[in-house]
């Protein structure tokens, strides 16, 4: 069994983020989403992988996840020129996946639990496809499946307006290399990318075994802000173990679960977990409140931030209260409004502030 997580893409919904980064590289709970895809693959058993980049953020994924040795496997980089499509990724993976059953990940996807259940069920009943599904709200957003009541996959849709049901695809697949005959019968979609929803459609109508399951756990695509820090505020309640490795003076409370990095220092304040906070940070007379993640070299002066994702080397000073925020890396929030009462702002494209 081999695997492909997707990489690639454009991350469109994360801008300005994915100006200067890869979407799959945000931190959950200080640690990139990818990084919890690839460890749910080796906890199967898995020691194949590929990843899919694309050219503009390729160079910065390699750089941080590398040969795959810390994990113990293997891992070799297809770059896809352009983000044709799910399916345009398994195409020109064909040559890593050889003839090789396969799980196809999607780098932005994250789920409750470990993926080893999925791929023992695959492996002992062979199907040409197994998918997950996830019952949803709205699901316009996703690929949409038609399911019978014995269970049985009629029909899959992508995105559609009016959603046969509410059960979404989730971004973790299971193939036999049938897929890829599939794949090679089916045309770009209306937003010109070849779709992995109509190579499974075509799968069901060449009359090939697809099977389904129902995620009981829970799962999010950390595509867009208010995902990625409903699954910051999960992993950490989840999965946080508390550890001070860094200081923490005597007039400083710390509350509940709280990770804090080497060389990070605690002045005056009082932090309410669950909370993690990376290296060399400083935090200084502030209020840091729960569900949230603070980056390595951070600077949080005389500020209150609650149930948010502040990345490495960005600094806060005078911020009375910061909510619900997703801030990159090496910005600068300042208060500088006592005597002067206008808001002096740089913002990227694409920015969004709320004041
Ligand atoms: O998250 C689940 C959903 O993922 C499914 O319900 C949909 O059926 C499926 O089409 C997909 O929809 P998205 O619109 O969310 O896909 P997105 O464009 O965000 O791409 C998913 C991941 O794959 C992301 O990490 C980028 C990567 N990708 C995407 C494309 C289009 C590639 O590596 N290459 C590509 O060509």
């Amino acid at each position: 069994m081999k695997a492909i997580i997707l990489s690639g893409g454009k991350g469109t919904r994360l801008r300005p983020l994915t100006y200067s980064g890869a979407k799959q590289l945000v931190p959950v709970a200080n640690k990139p989403v990818l990084f919890y895809c690839i460890e749910n693959i080796v906890e199967a058993g898995i020691k194949d992988v590929g990843i899919i980049i694309s050219p503009e953020t390729g160079q910065e994924i390699k750089d941080t996840v590398g040969d795959g040795g810390r994990w113990g496997i293997d891992i070799k980089y297809i770059t896809q020129d352009v983000p044709g499509g799910l399916a345009h990724a398994i195409k020109i993976a064909h040559d890593f996946l050889a003839d090789s059953p396969f799980v196809m990940y999607l780098g932005d996807n994250l789920i409750g639990a470990g993926i080893d259940k999925f791929v023992d069920e695959f492996q002992k009943n062979r199907p040409d496809a197994l998918i997950l599904l996830k019952e949803v709200e709205d699901p316009r957003q996703f690929g949409v499946a038609e399911v019978s009541s014995d269970g049985k996959v009629i029909r899959l849709i992508e995105k559609p307006e009016a959603p046969p049901s509410n059960l979404a695809l989730v971004g973790i697949y299971l193939f036999s290399p049938e897929i890829h005959n599939a794949i090679e019968r089916i045309r770009p979609s209306r937003r010109g990318e070849l779709e992995i929803t109509d190579a499974i459609q075509e799968l069901i109508q060449m009359g090939s075994n697809v099977e389904s399951f129902v995620l009981d756990m829970w799962w999010l695509d950390t595509g867009k802000k208010d995902d990625l820090l409903t699954a910051n505020a999960i992993v950490l309640d989840d999965r946080l173990k508390g550890n001070i490795s860094g200081t923490v003076d005597n007039s400083s409370r710390i509350l509940g679960r709280v990770a804090v990095g080497k060389g990070s220092v605690i002045k005056d304040s009082t932090i309410r977990g669950p909370v993690v906070i990376g290296d060399n940070t400083v935090i200084e007379n502030s209020f840091i409140g729960p569900h949230t993640s603070i980056g390595s070299y951070v600077k949080i002066i005389k500020s209150s931030v609650e149930h948010s994702v502040i990345m490495n080397e960005s600094e806060l000073r005078d911020i009375e209260r910061l909510e619900e925020s997703l801030v990159g890396r090496r910005v600068r929030i300042i208060e500088n409004r006592k005597t002067h009462k206008a808001l002096r702002l740089m913002l990227g494209d694409d920015s969004v502030v709320e004041v």
